[in-house]
């Protein structure tokens, strides 16, 4: 198949299409399988995380080296000039020219975006704030193929801070693609936003919208949860407990049921949820590395 992607930005999950995110799927699947160990040899991810992460920049960095690329970088923006009033801008157009490719966290929401207008090389947004996380979608359906066989006709539950969880968003816009059933369930208060409900009607996605987890989860396939995003709002506090899956609301489920979660989990989901055969969110976090290898040779070109 063309790569289409080289030299591109993901900044967005919308800024592929449903045959790219195909391409991105098959190709991982291709390099978990048939390891590339100097594809990418010669080449350096500039890894710029400007907020914390333990899953995104690891498994970025681990891509990079497994095909035989160099990573250079910082997880703490407190080291970089930043920290003397440099500007994102100012500092993503330098960045950009000791790289051939760059990875980018930072708490704005927008900022992938304005990195990307100002870097001559490929930018991937590993999470903006509350807007988009695009590669931790790409990982998500993946794993929901790896373990349901399928994404068409699933039932598939999003539930948690859906307004915050920047998953949620790029996850529920990549699904529009796909014919499924989707059911959000959140505590009042954080609710989808009404940009991405719109976008799932134009695309003639059938949806509800609940506040009990118990009355979804017999129903589906899939259930995604998220944390209460504490660090996007000031009153985060108060939703520490209203949405939390155990081990007692699993006896109806479906034997198909897989639970996923983008991780890291707080107490949303009960530890006692761990050895249940339906939890699958640690096996999800070890997608992240094909699927991250993937991304790296397809917008190097190199695939
Ligand atoms: N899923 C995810 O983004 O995890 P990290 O914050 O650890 O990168």
């Amino acid at each position: 198949m063309k790569n289409n992607l080289a030299g591109r930005d993901l900044v967005s999950i919308d800024d592929l299409s449903k045959e790219e995110i195909e391409h991105v799927l098959k190709t991982a699947r291709d390099l978990h399988e048939r390891p590339r160990p100097d594809l990418l040899k010669g080449c350096i991810l500039a890894s710029c995380f400007f907020e914390p992460s333990t899953r995104t920049r690891l498994s970025f960095e681990s891509a990079m080296l497994r095909l035989g690329g160099n990573v250079i970088g910082f997880s703490e923006a407190g080291t970089t000039s930043h920290k003397k009033g440099e500007s994102l801008v100012d500092t993503m157009r330098v960045v950009s020219n000791f790289a051939d490719v760059v990875v980018i966290r930072h708490p704005l929401d927008g900022s992938a975006r304005a990195a990307a207008d100002v870097s001559d090389k490929p930018v991937i947004n590993a999470g903006d704030g509350a807007n988009q996380h695009p590669s931790q979608t790409l990982l998500d359906l993946y794993t929901i193929r790896e373990c349901q066989g399928k994404i068409e006709d699933l039932h598939i539950a999003l539930a948690g801070d859906l307004k915050y969880a920047r998953t949620i968003h790029s996850l529920a816009l990549a699904l529009a693609h796909y014919p499924v059933r989707l059911y959000f369930v959140a505590p009042e208060g954080l609710a989808l936003p009404d940009s991405i409900s719109q976008e799932l009607r134009r695309h003639g996605i059938k949806f509800s919208f609940h506040a009990n987890l118990e009355e979804v989860l017999p129903k589906v396939d899939i259930f995604y949860m998220t944390r209460i995003q504490k660090e996007r709002f000031p009153d985060a506090e108060k939703f520490t407990n209203t949405c939390i899956l155990k081990k007692g609301m699993l006896g109806n489920c479906k034997k198909n049921l897989k639970i996923l979660h983008p991780l890291p989990r707080i107490n949303e989901i009960e530890i006692g949820v761990d050895d249940h055969p339906a939890a699958h969110y640690f096996e999800q976090a070890k997608n992240g590395v094909p699927i991250r290898m993937a991304l790296l040779a397809l917008l190097l070109g190199k695939s």
